[in-house]
């Protein structure tokens, strides 16, 4: 089983406590988002193989590193993910992006898929799932079971906040997916929301409470 990955950099906890106040407002809560994906992104990446290229520099020729061709596809999960996904891109602009779309049923706090549609050549791609929120993790699960019948290369999973219950269930259903996230919170509270959390992270990043 795959230890999480707590993303603690000054620069992520700093934006994660500006998107954690319930006084931000959504084109702020939206930007910061965008940015600690960012950041997150060159963490979710630090394994990315290398091959060495000769260039020539205004000196001199010399050998240089780049990535060696390994190709990404980021995936998220609809609606909160979205908002990680322009953060990502801009790191790394070539990756092709499948979205997943997944809602919680209010009652029951089980996760309904209602859209899936991936890139053609997902087989060949190390996938990145994107959610802000890790919650009771079944979202996280389902869209892994679907992302698995695609059999990709592999997938990691990339949060801002996650509860232990989450991660728990995750690990459980998904042992090789690794998980990345921002901050471990308390506990989730009787309605299934993460504590302290930052409250719907859709509603916050889209305006629509
Ligand atoms: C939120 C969040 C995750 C899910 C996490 O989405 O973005 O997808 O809940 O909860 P879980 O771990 O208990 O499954 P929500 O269902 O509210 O949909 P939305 O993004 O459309 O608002
Ligand atoms: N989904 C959210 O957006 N927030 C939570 O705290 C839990 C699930």
């Amino acid at each position: 089983m795959l230890k999480p990955i707590i993303t603690d950099h000054p620069l992520i906890q700093h934006k994660l406590t500006l998107i954690r106040d319930k006084n931000t407002p959504s084109k702020e809560f939206r930007e910061l988002v965008s940015e600690i994906a960012m950041l997150m992104c060159y963490e979710a990446t630090r394994d990315l193989p290398l091959k060495e290229i000769e260039i020539e520099t205004p000196m001199t020729v010399t050998k240089a590193k780049v990535i060696s061709g390994r190709k990404l596809a980021f995936v998220p999960i609809l609606r909160a993910g979205l908002g990680m996904c322009e953060g990502m891109l801009a790191l790394v602009p070539a990756a092709k992006v499948g979205h997943i779309g997944m809602y919680r049923d209010p009652v029951t706090h089980t996760p309904h898929e209602y859209y899936c549609k991936l890139p053609a050549d997902i087989e060949e791609r190390d996938v990145i799932l994107l959610d802000p929120m890790l919650a009771t993790g079944g979202s996280a699960i389902d869209a892994v079971n679907a992302l698995k019948k695609r059999s990709p290369r592999s997938i990691k999973f990339v949060c801002i906040i996650a509860a232990p219950e989450g991660i728990e269930a995750l690990q459980a259903a998904h042992p090789d997916v690794q998980i990345y996230a921002a901050a471990q919170d308390e506990r989730l509270n009787e309605n299934k929301y993460i504590l302290p959390g930052l409250g719907d992270a859709g509603d916050r990043i889209f305006g629509t409470k």
